[in-house]
């Protein structure tokens, strides 16, 4: 990974609110290996745009409804993105379903975050539907994005339990915590390269990882 004194070049995708975008601004560069030096939106007006320039990062919204096509809506993202000579690239509640002309250039550096403990619950409104189905634990799951929607291999889970007095809010507000711990110790461990993409698999520190890691079971050397 290419390094300069602030660590890798990382940009964000958004769509919204931009609380994980948030928890990987907060988090300080050597901590991370990395900052962020551009931050994309597919909505205008977007909440995220707005910590981006309270944190002295450059926005730059890319409309998807101006463009004719998902691809040429992601050739452009692209450029924007090679631009900005990224080494990572992240989604952080990017709400746009991505093709190749996007995924594939960028495979390995590529990450996203997901409301729920992968393979379970891909798609929307996961919290809903985790407590619709009864599930006793849900959670959030970092993966290295592929085309494959929420289904490229994960690399960090967090689980959390569902209580009997859950609704959507309270559980969905419970996982966000959880997701702003995992999402910049897994960026940055990219951004320190030492995570990889290597023919299908997660690596860490050199171990293929047989099963995605969880939060509760990291030992500290790790973090
Ligand atoms: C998060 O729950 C994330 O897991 C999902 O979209 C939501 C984005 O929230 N992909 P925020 O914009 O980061 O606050």
């Amino acid at each position: 990974m290419s390094s300069t004194d602030r660590g890798a070049r990382v940009v964000a995708l958004i769509s919204g609110r931009g609380s994980n975008l948030q928890a990987l601004l907060d988090t300080p560069p050597g901590t991370l290996g990395g900052h962020i030096v551009g931050v994309i939106s597919n909505v205008p007006g977007a909440d995220g745009l707005a910590r981006a320039r309270a944190a002295g990062v450059a926005t730059v919204t890319i409309d998807h409804r101006q463009h004719t096509s998902r691809e040429t809506f992601d050739a452009r993202l692209l450029r924007e993105v090679l631009a900005w000579r990224a080494d990572v690239v992240v989604l952080a509640g990017f709400m746009r379903i991505l093709t190749d002309v996007f995924i594939a250039p960028l495979s390995g550096r590529l990450l996203n975050i997901h409301p729920s403990l992968l393979p379970a619950l891909p798609g929307l409104h996961t919290h809903r539907r985790a407590l619709a189905e009864g599930h006793a634990e849900h959670g959030a799951t970092v993966h290295f994005v592929t085309a494959a929607l929420d289904a490229g291999p994960a690399i960090l889970r967090a689980r959390v339990a569902v209580r009997p007095d859950d609704d959507e809010s309270s559980l969905a507000a419970r996982v966000l915590r959880r997701e702003h711990v995992i999402y910049p110790l897994a960026v940055g461990w990219l951004c320190r390269g030492r995570l990889r993409l290597h023919a299908g698999a997660v690596q860490l520190d050199g171990q293929t990882l047989t099963a995605p890691l969880d939060l509760d079971d990291l030992h500290p050397a790790m973090a």
